[in-house]
């Protein structure tokens, strides 16, 4: 499964990709506003820092101006991934740019039906949000596995499942379960995923008894080179 992360926090995405756990990272246009900076700087900022797909988000809502900020988008960086809503002017702009291999995250996806739409528009990524189907009531995972399973039923469709408005470690398991492509995970989660009380509790009493011996690996490490001379 590739992780991406969910952010346009420079800062974060850097230290993360120092963690060679990063495939790639999502943007939208909330997280953009929430880092407060110019798109296009930003874009071409993580681009550098990550090798793997970036979304970009277009903010248009009609097929022309959508197309014309896709162009803009996808000049910024050979990894970009153009971003586009759920709707049929996203998916217009979405077939016109897989015709010149551009990849495409359609994004807001909230039923099967919509997802079936993406793959037949060639989608690189469809981005099925879980958090807020499970804030309705309903259970979001329940809808990843279905957009599986209709595409497993199909080989010919290439689009990539990536799980999305992720909340926690359990979004994330639940949704490797179903053999999804791709999860976008917030920062928070990420670290979330290294977390677990037993590995704190048992690594305190492994020190407290190495430090008893009073013993050094790399003091070692250098007697026997000294005496090795
Ligand atoms: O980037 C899209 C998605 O991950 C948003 O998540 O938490 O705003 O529902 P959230």
């Amino acid at each position: 499964m590739k992780f991406f992360v969910d952010t346009a926090d420079i800062d974060e995405i850097r230290d993360l990709a120092a963690t060679g756990m990063l495939d790639g990272v999502t943007t939208n246009p909330s997280l953009i506003a929430k880092s407060g900076r110019n798109m296009l700087d930003v874009i071409a900022e993580i681009c550098d820092a990550v090798p793997g797909p970036v979304s970009a988000e277009v903010t248009a809502t009609d097929v022309e101006t959508m197309l014309a900020e896709a162009n803009v988008l996808s000049a910024v960086a050979k990894n970009v991934a153009v971003k586009v809503p759920l709707t049929p002017d996203g998916l217009k702009t979405c077939r016109a740019m897989r015709d010149r291999d551009i990849m495409v995250n359609v994004t807001l996806c909230f039923s099967a039906s919509q997802a079936i739409l993406a793959a037949k528009a060639g989608a690189t990524f469809v981005s099925p949000f879980v958090g807020r189907l499970d804030d309705m009531g309903l259970r979001g995972l329940d809808l990843i596995e279905d957009i599986v399973d209709i595409y497993d039923q199909y080989p010919d469709f290439e689009t990539e499942v990536l799980v999305a408005s992720i909340r926690g470690p359990a979004h994330v398991v639940e949704a490797a379960r179903t053999g999804a492509h791709v999860a976008t995970l917030p920062p928070n989660v990420i670290r979330q995923l290294y977390k677990h009380p037993l590995t704190d509790s048992g690594l305190a009493a492994f020190l407290k008894d190495w430090e008893a011996t009073g013993q050094s690996i790399l003091e070692q490490a250098g007697q026997r080179k000294d005496a090795a001379a």
